[in-house]
């Protein structure tokens, strides 16, 4: 898919005022930190569509981009970010678990899981949440240019392996790197080709 206009529509943490739910939405979820904004930033072509951070917990709002005047690009907060104050948590899972669970469009949800860490058993309980309410997914590795191409290649064998405890099937996945543009045209030609599959 050649990006032909990627544009900042509205933030918010009130599922009613997100934009009218006319046009097919992907979101980006996952840890804090994990990648989400620089993976937005890299497959549009703009360094700064959305707002990245060294340090977590940047994204606290739920962010549309609208992609080619044809589909909506979410941004949304992280989960897992100890810092975050028990109120403010219980806010954000208010209205990220809102947003997930009525956003009548939202097509596909890809999860950001960092390709260098062991399972981590928030992302494993939160992929499991999404499997029981039934919101489809996908799984982004993320930050593939941190680590060698065989530490890489284990650590995603191993996600499988743990993967294929809970689920009789693995989910789709892609690997990625916000620095290198790895993962880019897959994810890009995965959106367009759902994208069609649902214009038919
Ligand atoms: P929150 O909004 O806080 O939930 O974080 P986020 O998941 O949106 O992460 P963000 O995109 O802000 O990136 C966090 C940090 O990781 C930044 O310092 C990025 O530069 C860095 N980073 C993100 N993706 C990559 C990557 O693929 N490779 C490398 N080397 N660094 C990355
Ligand atoms: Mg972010």
């Amino acid at each position: 898919m050649i990006i032909k206009s990627a544009k900042f529509v509205i933030s918010n943490t009130d599922l009613k005022k997100c934009p009218t739910p006319n046009k097919h939405e992907y979101a980006f979820i996952g840890r804090s930190n994990v990648g989400k904004s620089s993976l937005i930033n890299m497959i549009t072509n703009r360094k700064k569509l959305a707002k990245t951070s060294a340090t977590p917990g940047k994204t606290q709002l739920i962010n549309h981009f609208i992609i080619n005047n044809e589909w909506y690009l979410v941004d949304l907060p992280g989960y897992g970010y100890a810092k975050v104050s028990k109120e403010k948590r219980n806010k954000w899972q208010g209205f990220i678990t809102d947003y997930l669970l009525k956003r009548e469009n939202l097509f596909l949800t890809f999860v950001l899981i960092d390709s260098r860490l062991e399972p981590q058993k928030i992302d494993l309980e939160f992929m499991e949440w999404l499997g029981v309410n039934q919101i489809a997914f996908c799984i982004i590795f993320t930050k593939a240019d941190k680590l060698t191409s065989s530490k890489l290649e284990s650590n995603i064998e191993n996600y499988k392996t743990e993967l294929l405890k809970t689920w009789e099937e693995l989910p789709v996945y892609f690997i990625s790197s916000a620095e290198t543009g790895l993962g880019k045209d897959n994810i890009l030609n995965y959106i367009e080709e759902t994208n069609k599959l649902l214009i038919e």
